[in-house]
Formats: structure tokens, sequence, C-alpha cells
């Protein structure tokens, strides 16, 4: 693991860390699993946590031993009929939906002069951070649409790494997903995993929740 005091930047998942739209993805992909007749279980859930909208819908599908039953066409629409009810309950969302100690803690590395970009795979994260009215935090999101693999892969971490200008190593990734605390460490980066222990077990550093997450914590944990 790296020393604390190499580190200078912050690259963040949204989804399940600085808000619990986590929840809500899983709302409307569980709409969609039940329309497919494809089973949900927990497992299924946290897998799809941190994949992208359609490696998602493959997922349901394969759950359900259905990939080969819809077109192309036919995928897109589910995936965008998801999307669409995601998007009514992200539209109620306001600051109140900030994770416990998230807002305190964006402050409290801001302050310190760590630099901090967003690593989501999401492509609703700017109307997300929107409605947090956070934007200002992130002047550097990854457009998830520039990728080529999406998590476990390191590619999104990297280039989170690299719209801060700093190397990996210079670097903490935080996730609430298993890939992708794996895409935090093929890049390179420290991951800290907020969530349960067992999920992100690779994790360089666990927090339960979001309101452990201090630099003082971290630094506890790190040389
Ligand atoms: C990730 C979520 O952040 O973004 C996934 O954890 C979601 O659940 C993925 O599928 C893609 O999001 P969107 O908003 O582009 O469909
Ligand atoms: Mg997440």
């Amino acid at each position: 693991m790296a020393k604390f005091s190499d580190i200078k930047g912050f690259v963040f998942d949204l989804d399940g860390v600085i808000t619990d739209t986590s929840v809500f993805h899983s709302q409307a992909w569980h709409q969609v699993a039940d329309k497919v007749g494809a089973p949900w279980s927990k497992k299924l859930e946290d897998g799809l946590k941190g994949i992208s909208r359609m490696d998602s819908l493959e997922m349901i599908l394969k759950a359900g031993n259905l990939s080969d039953k819809y077109t192309d066409d036919q995928k897109v629409a589910l995936a965008t009929e998801k999307n669409t009810n995601y998007l009514k309950l992200v539209d109620q969302m306001t600051p109140d939906n900030i994770l416990p100690g998230i807002k305190a803690f964006l402050d409290e590395i801001k302050d310190h002069g760590y630099l901090l970009s967003l690593a989501s795979a999401s492509k609703n994260a700017p109307k997300v951070l929107e409605k947090l009215q956070l934007t200002d935090y992130f002047p550097k999101i990854v457009d998830p649409k520039t990728l080529s693999k999406g998590k476990p892969d390191p590619e999104i971490y990297l280039k989170g790494a690299e719209l801060i200008k700093l190397k990996p190593e210079q670097c903490i990734g935080v996730e609430d997903a298993a890939a992708g605390v794996a895409s935090i460490n093929a890049a390179g980066e420290t991951s800290i995993g907020i969530g349960d222990k067992q999920t992100l077990k690779d994790a360089d550093i666990n927090f339960e929740n979001t309101s452990e997450m201090t630099l003082a914590n971290i630094q506890k944990q790190m040389a």
C-alpha cells in the first residue's frame, strides 16, 4: 500500500458512495428482471453494482438464461425503460440524499488541498451531482462514453487519476462495489471499500459506512 504522505488526490465512485442511488438502480433493474422473467437475488443485485447499463442488462438476461431471446433493439428498449424509471427516482433527489459524512469529507479533503475526480460508470452522474448540489466539487469527471472497458478493468480509475494529473500511486479510489475495488487495485491506486467487509475483501481499507471516512481514519490504516 502507498504511504499516506504520498497521496495527493481522491478518485470517487458515485452511486453507493456519495449517494445511495445504488438502491434506485437496483429497484429499476428488479422491475426489468420481473418483466423478462429472470430470477432476482442478492448476489445478482451486488454483482450489478458498478457495471455499465448494457452489461447490467446482459447479466440479468444471463441469470434467466434469456440472452438469446432478445434482439439488440429490444435490449436497447429494455435498458432505456430501466433508465426512464431510474431517472424518475433521481428527479426526486435533494441534497438530503448525500450519504452521511460525505459532505464533511469532501470539504475536509478540499481544505487540505487534495485533488478530486469522479470515476462513475453512470452516464447520469452529472445529473445526480446537480441534484445533490455537488457539481462544484467535481470539475473533473471521467466520461463513461470514452471507455473501451468498464469496471473491473482499470481504465476508468486510470483516467480519473490522469484528469487530475496524478500518478495512480498518488490516488485513493473510493468504491462500494467489488468490481470497482478490483478496478482501483488493477489501476495501482489505494482502494477504500465502503460497505460489507466480506464483499469488499480486496479493498486496502474498509469502512462499514461513509460516516467513518475521515482523513484521520484513513491515515491510521496507512503507513
Ligand atoms: C454505476 C452503477 O455507477 O453506473 C450501476 O453502480 C449502473 O448500477 C451504472 O448500472 C451505469 O449507470 P447509468 O446511469 O449510466 O445507467
Ligand atoms: Mg458504486
